[in-house]
């Protein structure tokens, strides 16, 4: 069983679902697992890309599972209504668009349906630039996605030894790549809570990089005008209820 499956099976309201998304279900493991262990339920498992990974996960995939290759960002091809549980894992902070996909996700959920997700990094944290971020060779110091321009980033690649062409792709990546969200923790919260769904449960997650120096450099040039006790979290685990009328 993936960590993955097991967080899902364990929160409250899934026991009773009976139709189950997962959105952004990458190599579709714990969809598949999930599946078979609750052959009772329907489930559906959606993402823009099928890796190799997930064919092959896929190729002999219960049948309580449909498999559909599709943008979280509109999800027109569902009924309203059709689903009662939707959890993500690690999807969340690439959904730059976050109200639309939260109206989206409350339009196709029962009224009183549960939106489940683990969402990390933050922007906001340490390695919140998602560039290699768990490398240990990572080339971005701590933060300073949060304190350095695109321009500067690439400045300070080339003097860290990168080669012009490489460290410009590397800063596209970390502050224009399309499928990444640059929100901090406080301005998802807002939005979650501006949205068609109730926060039921919000449990940080604390960033085992927080380095108080670093956040010293952040607070004396703040270019997303980030609250300081944000980037004391790497992520949160979430569950929302859908309140629509
Ligand atoms: C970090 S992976 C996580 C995969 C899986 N949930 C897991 O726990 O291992 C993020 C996944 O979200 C998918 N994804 C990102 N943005 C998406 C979008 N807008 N619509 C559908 N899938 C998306 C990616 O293709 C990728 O498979």
């Amino acid at each position: 069983m993936t960590w993955q499956a097991h967080w899902v099976s364990q929160t409250s309201g899934f026991a009773d679902a009976t139709r189950i998304l997962e959105v952004g279900a990458g190599g579709f493991e714990t969809s598949v697992y999930l599946a078979r262990r609750f052959p009772e339920k329907e489930f559906v498992g959606l993402d823009f890309t099928l890796s190799p990974l997930a064919l092959k996960t896929l190729g002999n995939g219960p049948s309580n599972l449909t498999v559909v290759k599709h943008d979280a960002r509109n999800m027109r091809i569902f009924a309203e209504g059709y689903f009662d549980f939707i959890f993500s894992v690690a999807v969340m902070e690439h959904i730059a668009e976050l109200a639309d996909h939260l109206e989206e996700t409350a339009r196709i959920l029962r009224k009183d349906g549960l939106y489940c997700f683990w969402q990390a990094p933050f922007w906001s944290c340490s390695k919140g630039h998602h560039f290699r971020h768990d490398a240990p060779d990572c080339p971005i110091p701590p933060y300073s996605h949060l304190h350095l321009t695109q321009s500067e980033m690439r400045e300070q690649l080339i003097e860290r030894g990168i080669a012009p062409d490489e460290a410009g792709d590397i800063a596209e990546f970390i502050y224009a790549r399309g499928d990444l969200s640059r929100l901090g923790r406080s301005q998802t919260r807002a939005i979650i809570e501006d949205s068609p769904f109730e926060i039921a449960q919000w449990e940080d997650q604390d960033d085992d990089r927080y380095n108080p120096e670093g956040v010293s450099r952040v607070m004396a040039r703040n270019l997303y005008g980030l609250p300081e006790n944000d980037l004391r979290f790497k992520g949160a685990k979430v569950r929302l209820v859908c309140t629509k009328s």
